[in-house]
């Protein structure tokens, strides 16, 4: 086992320890597997809470974290037990013992005992921390056990149990990397950006969508990481107006634009990482123009990243910077101020800056605190994504633009006095792509 994840745990179980006021308790149940077809499952990937929280990558689990009214505290598992037969199966699992050996839990239980044993663990406790709604399992088995608990309660002999949200604690803590995190976020960005290098020099006429992906697949998971983050984009031509278009079997054209949206997940960690670039190696002019107007929004929105401005200030850049180059293009027409507050951009422009990245692509952590726009601080992590999107089959367009789609995504890690770009190893400014799409060495 990784001693530095298991070490980067144990901190983060006491930070959240830390938060829980006496009495308490919070419940996070491991992912559980997914049946696929007949007898084959989805490949398993764990919850990102509970592996934030334990490093523990089997099924079918719990994680408890006890705080008692006199803050005496424990960290409990359910899982699933040593059995010789399964593991054969299946695979090596740690068992009782192996989770309080390798995984520091002080209690450890085989799962079947979970609703069993909880009634004596809540008994006692004011406060469950669990986010309803998240797993209907966990929902019945805790709501079952509160209101047996509830007999009791109003009988005088235990005292009331009220479920409160974990999000406020667990995702908040996500949301600011530590330094584990940040350098699997790095070998993430570092090994997905080399795929995209790699796919640059092999996009050409005549390959399939499919092949590409194949390829960005490949790639990633022969270099280490676990999986992908997310399905990969590629896109060519039109294709790309559709944000989350899944590769087909569509030959790429030489005229066209290639867009592909791809991250590898290393450690568990994810990268999210867009490239768009002409699939004979040289931008036409009008694709040339839409590509420049898109990277100087981007390029302005990370220039602006440092602690204590708000995430909506970086959507902010964007569109004014895309409608300001969108009015020199002819594309709209009026004036700035106005054709902001219109959203007249959102036809071509439909989506937000970015989003949070960690353990999910996606990742957790609220983008307002108290209503307002949040600020940034040093360690989060966080995608700068812009993109135009002409519909091939907007006739209010001049026909040179229609069709033609571009984004541009890195993933930024803010630092204490600005930002670090973990995808600055994929090229992006016209000539750079254009070089090493002439299969200039990787
Ligand atoms: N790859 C999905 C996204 O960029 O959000
Ligand atoms: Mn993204
Ligand atoms: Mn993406």
């Amino acid at each position: 086992m990784d001693s530095e994840l298991l070490s980067a745990c144990k901190r983060r179980r006491l930070d959240v320890l830390n938060s829980l006021p006496p009495g308490s308790v919070l419940v996070v149940p491991g992912a559980q597997e997914s049946r696929r077809n007949n007898d084959v499952n989805y490949n398993f990937r764990q919850d990102s809470d509970f592996l934030y929280l334990s490093g523990f990558t089997e099924p079918n689990s719990y994680l408890l974290l006890v705080k008692d009214l006199s803050s005496q505290t424990k960290f409990i598992m359910f899982v699933e037990p040593k059995d010789a037969v399964a593991e054969i199966w299946n695979g090596f699992r740690y068992g009782i013992e192996g989770v309080k050996e390798v995984f520091a839990a002080d209690e450890s239980y085989p799962v079947a005992k979970f609703s069993d044993k909880l009634e004596k663990i809540l008994d006692g406790l004011q406060a469950i921390y669990y986010s309803l709604g998240t797993c209907p399992t966990t929902d019945d088995i805790l709501t079952n056990t509160v209101k047996k608990l509830h007999k009791k309660t109003s009988r005088g002999l235990s005292p009331s149990l009220a479920f409160k949200p974990a999000t406020p604690i667990l995702h908040e803590m996500r949301l600011i990397k530590d330094d584990y995190e940040i350098k699997c976020l790095e070998r993430a960005c570092n090994i997905s950006a080399s795929g995209h290098k790699l796919l640059m020099q092999k996009a050409a006429a005549g390959l399939h969508e499919y092949q590409l992906a194949a390829d960005f697949i490949h790639h990633c998971t022969y270099a280490g990481c676990n999986d992908l983050a997310y399905q990969p984009i590629v896109a060519s031509g039109v294709n790309a107006c559709c944000l989350h278009h899944m590769p087909s079997d569509k030959e790429l054209n030489k005229d066209d634009l290639l867009l592909v949206d791809a991250g590898g997940e290393y450690k568990h960690y994810a990268a999210d990482i867009t490239r768009t670039y002409p699939v004979k190696g040289k931008f036409s002019k009008a694709q040339a123009a839409i590509y420049s107007l898109v990277l100087n929004a981007q390029t302005k929105a990370i220039a602006a990243i440092k602690p204590g401005i708000e995430f909506e200030h970086i959507q902010s850049v964007i569109v004014t910077e895309m409608v300001k180059g969108l009015v020199e293009l002819g594309i709209l027409k009026g004036d700035l101020v106005s054709l902001i507050q219109q959203k007249s951009y959102d036809k071509y422009y439909m989506h937000s800056s970015g989003h949070w990245l960690g353990l999910d692509v996606h990742d957790v952590g609220f983008y307002k605190v108290d209503g307002k726009s949040r600020q940034l601080v040093a360690g989060m992590c966080l995608t700068v994504e812009p993109g135009l999107y002409l519909p091939a089959t907007d006739t209010t367009l001049d026909s040179k633009w229609r069709g033609i789609a571009v984004r541009i995504e890195d993933d930024i890690l803010v630092t204490s006095n600005g930002y670090k770009v973990l995808s600055a190893n994929v090229p992006k400014d016209i000539s750079a792509i254009e070089a090493i799409m002439q299969h200039e060495t990787l």
